[in-house]
Protein backbone atom coordinates (compact mmCIF):
# COMPACT_ATOMS: atom_id res chain seq x y z
CA UNK A 1 0.00 0.00 0.00
CA UNK A 2 3.20 2.40 0.73
CA UNK A 3 4.70 1.65 -2.77
CA UNK A 4 1.00 2.23 -4.37
CA UNK A 5 0.66 5.42 -2.51
CA UNK A 6 3.80 6.52 -3.54
CA UNK A 7 4.15 5.88 -7.00
CA UNK A 8 0.45 7.10 -7.36
CA UNK A 9 0.94 10.29 -5.48
CA UNK A 10 0.46 13.08 -7.92
CA UNK A 11 -2.93 14.11 -8.27
CA UNK A 12 -4.08 12.66 -11.66
CA UNK A 13 -4.27 9.43 -10.19
CA UNK A 14 -6.34 10.55 -7.14
CA UNK A 15 -9.52 7.91 -6.32
CA UNK A 16 -7.41 5.35 -9.11
CA UNK A 17 -5.11 3.67 -6.59
CA UNK A 18 -5.98 0.08 -5.83
CA UNK A 19 -7.01 -0.73 -2.37
CA UNK A 20 -5.50 -3.29 0.08
CA UNK A 21 -8.94 -5.36 -0.46
CA UNK A 22 -7.69 -5.47 -4.24
CA UNK A 23 -4.07 -6.01 -3.46
CA UNK A 24 -5.25 -9.09 -1.05
CA UNK A 25 -7.74 -10.45 -3.76
CA UNK A 26 -5.24 -10.43 -6.71
CA UNK A 27 -2.30 -11.75 -4.68
CA UNK A 28 -4.11 -15.14 -4.28
CA UNK A 29 -6.16 -15.20 -7.65
CA UNK A 30 -4.86 -17.16 -10.74
CA UNK A 31 -5.89 -14.81 -12.73
CA UNK A 32 -3.66 -12.48 -11.63
CA UNK A 33 -0.08 -12.07 -11.28
CA UNK A 34 1.70 -9.48 -8.94
CA UNK A 35 5.35 -8.76 -10.04
CA UNK A 36 7.36 -6.83 -7.64
CA UNK A 37 11.17 -5.42 -8.50
CA UNK A 38 13.11 -5.48 -4.76
CA UNK A 39 15.91 -3.53 -4.48
CA UNK A 40 17.94 -5.69 -1.61
CA UNK A 41 14.57 -5.71 0.18
CA UNK A 42 13.16 -2.94 -0.79
CA UNK A 43 9.72 -2.71 -2.77
CA UNK A 44 10.76 -0.41 -5.53
CA UNK A 45 7.95 -1.32 -8.04
CA UNK A 46 5.40 -3.70 -9.14
CA UNK A 47 3.80 -4.76 -12.23
CA UNK A 48 -0.09 -6.28 -11.82
CA UNK A 49 -0.95 -8.60 -14.73
CA UNK A 50 -4.33 -10.00 -15.45
CA UNK A 51 -5.77 -13.06 -17.19
CA UNK A 52 -9.55 -14.07 -18.21
CA UNK A 53 -10.05 -17.73 -18.74
CA UNK A 54 -10.38 -18.92 -22.84
CA UNK A 55 -8.55 -15.79 -23.74
CA UNK A 56 -5.00 -15.24 -25.14
CA UNK A 57 -5.22 -11.36 -24.20
CA UNK A 58 -3.20 -10.75 -20.77
CA UNK A 59 -3.75 -7.11 -19.77
CA UNK A 60 -0.96 -4.65 -17.76
CA UNK A 61 -3.31 -3.57 -14.99
CA UNK A 62 -2.05 -1.19 -12.92
CA UNK A 63 2.25 -0.86 -13.07
CA UNK A 64 4.19 1.50 -10.87
CA UNK A 65 7.71 2.55 -9.51
CA UNK A 66 8.25 4.30 -6.76
CA UNK A 67 9.70 8.19 -7.67
CA UNK A 68 12.95 7.22 -5.47
CA UNK A 69 13.82 4.57 -8.19
CA UNK A 70 12.51 6.25 -11.45
CA UNK A 71 14.51 6.37 -14.96
CA UNK A 72 16.29 3.08 -13.94
CA UNK A 73 15.04 1.06 -16.39
CA UNK A 74 12.89 -0.99 -13.53
CA UNK A 75 9.20 -0.40 -15.16
CA UNK A 76 11.09 -1.57 -18.79
CA UNK A 77 12.04 -4.14 -16.79
CA UNK A 78 8.64 -5.09 -14.91
CA UNK A 79 6.91 -4.89 -18.52
CA UNK A 80 9.27 -7.37 -19.62
CA UNK A 81 8.54 -10.20 -17.00
CA UNK A 82 4.98 -9.64 -17.35
CA UNK A 83 5.10 -10.35 -20.98
CA UNK A 84 7.36 -13.19 -20.15
CA UNK A 85 4.67 -14.39 -17.50
CA UNK A 86 1.51 -13.44 -19.96
CA UNK A 87 3.53 -15.50 -23.02
CA UNK A 88 4.17 -18.37 -20.49
CA UNK A 89 0.69 -18.91 -19.72
CA UNK A 90 -0.27 -19.34 -23.91
CA UNK A 91 -1.03 -15.06 -24.29
CA UNK A 92 -0.59 -13.78 -27.77
CA UNK A 93 -1.25 -10.51 -27.02
CA UNK A 94 -0.48 -8.07 -24.06
CA UNK A 95 -3.18 -5.12 -23.96
CA UNK A 96 -3.76 -2.20 -21.27
CA UNK A 97 -5.12 1.04 -21.23
CA UNK A 98 -3.24 4.53 -20.09
CA UNK A 99 -3.80 7.52 -19.06
CA UNK A 100 -3.96 10.21 -22.14
CA UNK A 101 -2.23 12.88 -19.32
CA UNK A 102 0.45 10.33 -19.03
CA UNK A 103 3.42 11.21 -20.86
CA UNK A 104 6.11 9.11 -19.07
CA UNK A 105 4.13 6.15 -18.85
CA UNK A 106 3.26 6.43 -22.67
CA UNK A 107 6.56 6.60 -23.37
CA UNK A 108 7.75 4.00 -21.73
CA UNK A 109 5.02 1.61 -24.08
CA UNK A 110 5.58 2.81 -27.17
CA UNK A 111 9.79 2.65 -26.46
CA UNK A 112 8.98 -1.09 -25.70
CA UNK A 113 7.09 -1.89 -28.81
CA UNK A 114 3.33 -1.01 -27.99
CA UNK A 115 1.02 0.79 -30.27
CA UNK A 116 -2.21 2.17 -29.24
CA UNK A 117 -5.65 0.53 -30.85
CA UNK A 118 -8.15 2.28 -29.41
CA UNK A 119 -9.58 5.01 -26.91
CA UNK A 120 -12.40 5.01 -24.21
CA UNK A 121 -13.74 8.38 -23.77
CA UNK A 122 -13.94 9.68 -20.16
CA UNK A 123 -12.73 5.94 -19.20
CA UNK A 124 -10.99 8.00 -15.78
CA UNK A 125 -13.90 10.29 -15.74
CA UNK A 126 -12.28 13.30 -16.24
CA UNK A 127 -9.72 11.69 -18.76
CA UNK A 128 -9.63 9.70 -21.90
CA UNK A 129 -7.74 6.33 -21.77
CA UNK A 130 -5.26 5.42 -24.52
CA UNK A 131 -5.48 1.56 -25.64
CA UNK A 132 -2.00 0.09 -26.73
CA UNK A 133 -1.38 -3.36 -27.33
CA UNK A 134 1.53 -5.71 -28.20
CA UNK A 135 1.95 -9.07 -29.74
CA UNK A 136 3.95 -11.61 -27.67
CA UNK A 137 6.84 -13.09 -28.86
CA UNK A 138 6.01 -17.25 -28.73
CA UNK A 139 8.49 -19.28 -26.35
CA UNK A 140 11.21 -20.13 -28.26
CA UNK A 141 10.52 -23.71 -27.62
CA UNK A 142 10.74 -25.81 -30.28
CA UNK A 143 11.07 -29.24 -28.63
CA UNK A 144 14.02 -31.52 -28.57
CA UNK A 145 16.25 -31.19 -31.76
CA UNK A 146 16.67 -34.49 -34.06
CA UNK A 147 19.49 -35.26 -35.54
CA UNK A 148 19.30 -35.13 -39.89
C1 LIG B 1 5.61 5.37 -15.73
C2 LIG B 1 6.57 4.75 -14.69
C3 LIG B 1 6.02 3.37 -14.30
C4 LIG B 1 7.96 4.61 -15.34
O1 LIG B 1 8.82 3.97 -14.39
P1 LIG B 1 10.42 4.02 -14.53
O2 LIG B 1 10.97 2.87 -13.76
O3 LIG B 1 10.91 5.37 -14.20
O4 LIG B 1 10.61 3.77 -16.11
P2 LIG B 1 11.94 3.25 -16.82
O5 LIG B 1 13.14 3.78 -16.13
O6 LIG B 1 11.86 1.77 -17.00
O7 LIG B 1 11.83 3.99 -18.22
C5 LIG B 1 11.60 3.27 -19.43
C6 LIG B 1 11.27 4.28 -20.52
O8 LIG B 1 10.01 4.90 -20.25
C7 LIG B 1 10.07 6.27 -20.68
N1 LIG B 1 9.94 7.17 -19.52
C8 LIG B 1 9.93 6.81 -18.21
N2 LIG B 1 9.74 7.89 -17.44
C9 LIG B 1 9.66 8.95 -18.28
C10 LIG B 1 9.46 10.34 -18.08
N3 LIG B 1 9.33 10.86 -16.85
N4 LIG B 1 9.39 11.14 -19.16
C11 LIG B 1 9.52 10.63 -20.40
N5 LIG B 1 9.72 9.32 -20.66
C12 LIG B 1 9.76 8.49 -19.60
C13 LIG B 1 11.40 6.44 -21.37
O9 LIG B 1 11.22 6.06 -22.73
C14 LIG B 1 12.23 5.42 -20.63
O10 LIG B 1 13.35 5.01 -21.36
P3 LIG B 1 14.74 5.85 -21.17
O11 LIG B 1 14.95 6.04 -19.70
O12 LIG B 1 15.74 4.94 -21.82
O13 LIG B 1 14.51 7.14 -21.88
C15 LIG B 1 6.72 5.65 -13.44
O14 LIG B 1 7.00 6.96 -13.87
C16 LIG B 1 5.49 5.67 -12.55
O15 LIG B 1 5.37 4.84 -11.64
N6 LIG B 1 4.60 6.66 -12.79
C17 LIG B 1 3.38 6.80 -11.97
C18 LIG B 1 2.46 5.65 -12.20
C19 LIG B 1 2.06 5.48 -13.65
O16 LIG B 1 1.87 6.44 -14.39
N7 LIG B 1 1.88 4.21 -14.04
C20 LIG B 1 1.42 3.86 -15.36
C21 LIG B 1 -0.02 3.64 -15.27
S1 LIG B 1 -0.63 2.94 -16.79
Amino acid sequence: MRLEQTAFRDRRFAGHLLSRASFRRFLVSRSAALIIADLAGQLAGYALVLYRSGSRVARIYSIGVDPAFRRRGLARTLLTAAERHAAARHCQTMRLEVRADDPAAIALYKTSGYQMFGRHAGYYGDRDALRYEKPLARKQNRGPRIAP
